[in-house]
C-alpha cells in the first residue's frame, strides 16, 4: 500500500465529512468510492486543462474529462471569459435573455434535425422531455429504449428498467420494453406485440459499435410506419462525434434528440431539439390540448448558456472535433502496441471510436473482471493517471498520450506478473471496484 498512496491525509478527512452528510459521498453514483481503488484520490481540489489536483495536491493526467462534459480542458480561457461577462451582468431574470435565443438558433444551424430547441440543465431532462413529448404527440404509454445503453436518464421510466429499480412502482416498469442495437427484428417483435401501443424508440445512435446492415435508417422506417417517434439520446455523442452529433455522421436524423455533455464545457446546459411538428407542441400558440415540456427555474442561467455558445464556438474554431478523433486513435494505437510488446493482449480489451475509446480489462481466464480493472487503476493511479474511462479532449496534446501510453504499459505489466505469479487479487489493496447498477451494495 505505501508505495501505491501518495499522501492522501487531506483527502481522507475532507471525505469522511463529505460521506457523513451525502449518501454515497457524491452526487454522481460514478464519482462514488466503490468505483474506485483504494489509493484513488478522493477529493479533487482543481483542475487545468487535462490536469487535476487532489487536496493534498498530488497531480494526475484526467482522461475522463468531467464525465465527459470538458471537453476543451478544465479552466478553459476563452469561455471563462464569456462567463465572466454574463456573471455581473445578472445571471437570471424573471423573462428570457436574449442568448437563450441565440444559442437556440446556434444549435438548430448545426445539428441536422434541430427546427426548435428546448434547453435544459442536464442531459436526462433533455432525453425524458422528448419521452414526454413523444408520449404526448402519439397518446401512447408504451415506450423502447436500447437494452444496450447503459444509461439515458436517472427517471423512472429508465431507472425503472434496471436492477437499482426500487421505488419505482411496477406499473410504470413495465412501460419501458426493450430492444436490442443493430437487432431490427428485436424492435418490429415489440411493434408486433404492442400493435398501436409504441410511442417512441429511444438509443443512443452510436456508442461503441458501429450501426450495421443500415438499422439506424431502418428503425426509422419502421417507426415512421408504425406510429412512433425515433429518439436519438445525443448526451455523450453529441459535439463529440460531428459538430452536428452522430446523427450527421450517420446521415439518419430522428424526430427527437438530446444533448448535454460536450456542449458547454462543463457548465450545466442541455438540450431537447426537434422537428417543428412535434416541438412546437412545447409553446404557447397552437390550439390542440397543452404539453407541460421542460419548464425550470435555472434553465435560462446566462453564463451555463453563454458557456455553451462560447464551448460550441471554439470546438469549431479550434476544429477540436478532429483532434478528439486523432488522439483517442492515438491512444487506443499506443495501448495496443505496448500490450503485444509486452505480450498482455489477453488482460485489456480495446474497442470503440477515437472520440469515444473503450477500454475493459480481463482476468487470468480471460474474463471481463472488476478485479482486473481495480488492478490496473490502481496502478495506474499510483503513476498519476486517473483513467476510470477515457474522454478525449482538446486539452490532450501528443506528451499527455505519450505518458499515458507509457503509464498503461507499467500498468498492464505488473497485472500479468500478478496474473502469471499469484493472481491478481493478491495485488490489490482494499476491495475491488463494483459496477453502478447493482441490486445491493
Ligand atoms: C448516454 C447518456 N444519456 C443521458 C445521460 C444523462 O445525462 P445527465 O447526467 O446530464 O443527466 C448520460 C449520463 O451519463 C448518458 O451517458
Amino acid at each position: 500500500m505505501e508505495k501505491l498512496l501518495h499522501n492522501y491525509s487531506e483527502s481522507i478527512r475532507l471525505s469522511k465529512l463529505a460521506n457523513e452528510y451525502i449518501p454515497g459521498g457524491a452526487h454522481t453514483y460514478s464519482k462514488g468510492d466503490d468505483q474506485f481503488p483504494a489509493n484513488a484520490p478522493k477529493l479533487i481540489d482543481r483542475g487545468h486543462g487535462c490536469k487535476l489536483w487532489d487536496v493534498d495536491g498530488n497531480q494526475y493526467i484526467d482522461m475522463a474529462m468531467s464525465l465527459g462534459t470538458t471537453v476543451l480542458g478544465h479552466a478553459y480561457e476563452p469561455v471563462l471569459d464569456a462567463v465572466r461577462y454574463e456573471l455581473v451582468r445578472g445571471v437570471n431574470f424573471c423573462r428570457p435573455s436574449v442568448i437563450e435565443g441565440k444559442l437556440a438558433e446556434l444549435l438548430s444551424s448545426l445539428i441536422p434535425s434541430a427546427e426548435m430547441v428546448k434547453l435544459g440543465k442536464h442531459g436526462s431532462d433533455a432525453v425524458t422531455g422528448a419521452i414526454k413529448l413523444a408520449r404526448a404527440y402519439t397518446g401512447r404509454k408504451y415506450i423502447a429504449r436500447c437494452a444496450d445503453d447503459a444509461f439515458n436518464a436517472i427517471h423512472d421510466w429508465f431507472i425503472g428498467s434496471t436492477v437499482v429499480n426500487r421505488g419505482v412502482p411496477e406499473e410504470v416498469q413495465r412501460l419501458t420494453l426493450q430492444f436490442k442495437y443493430n437487432d431490427i427484428e428485436s424492435c418490429e417483435r415489440l411493434f408486433d406485440e404492442y400493435p398501436g401501443q409504441i410511442a417512441c424508440f429511444n438509443l443512443e445512435p452510436v456508442s461503441f459499435t458501429p450501426p450495421k446492415d443500415n438499422f439506424l435508417e431502418k428503425l426509422k422506417t419502421l417507426c415512421e410506419k408504425n406510429g412512433a417517434l425515433l429518439i436519438f439520446d445525443e448526451v455523450v455523442s453529441g459535439f463529440r462525434f460531428s459538430i452536428g452529433g452522430a446523427q450527421e455522421m450517420v446521415g439518419v436524423t430522428p424526430h427527437l434528440s438530446a444533448f448535454g455533455k460536450a456542449m458547454a464545457n462543463g457548465f450545466s446546459v442541455s438540450a431537447l431539439v426537434g422537428q417543428k411538428e412535434f416541438m412546437k407542441l412545447g409553446g404557447i400558440s397552437h390550439d390542440q390540448e397543452r404539453v407541460f415540456l421542460l419548464s425550470t427555474t435555472h434553465g435560462g442561467e446566462t453564463h451555463s448558456i453563454a458557456a455553451s455558445i462560447a464551448c460550441i464556438n471554439e470546438i469549431i474554431k479550434q476544429d477540436a472535433i478532429a483532434h478528439f478523433w486523432k488522439t483517442g486513435q492515438a491512444l487506443m494505437d499506443g495501448i495496443k502496441s505496448a500490450s503485444i510488446e509486452l505480450g498482455a493482449e489477453k488482460y485489456i480489451n480495446i474497442s470503440g471510436y477515437g472520440v469515444k475509446p473503450a477500454f475493459s480489462f480481463n482476468d487470468e481466464c480471460g474474463n471481463i473482471s472488476m478485479l482486473a480493472r481495480t488492478l490496473f487503476m490502481q496502478e495506474s493511479i499510483a503513476r498519476g493517471v486517473l483513467m476510470p474511462y477515457v474522454v478525449p479532449s482538446f486539452a490532450h496534446k501528443k506528451e499527455d498520450i505519450d505518458f499515458v501510453v507509457e503509464v498503461v504499459k507499467d500498468s498492464l505489466k505488473v497485472m500479468k506478473e500478478a496474473a502469471e505469479g499469484k493472481g491478481m487479487a493478491s495485488a490489490i489493496v482494499g476491495e475491488a471496484v463494483k459496477p453502478v447498477f447493482r441490486k445491493f451494495n
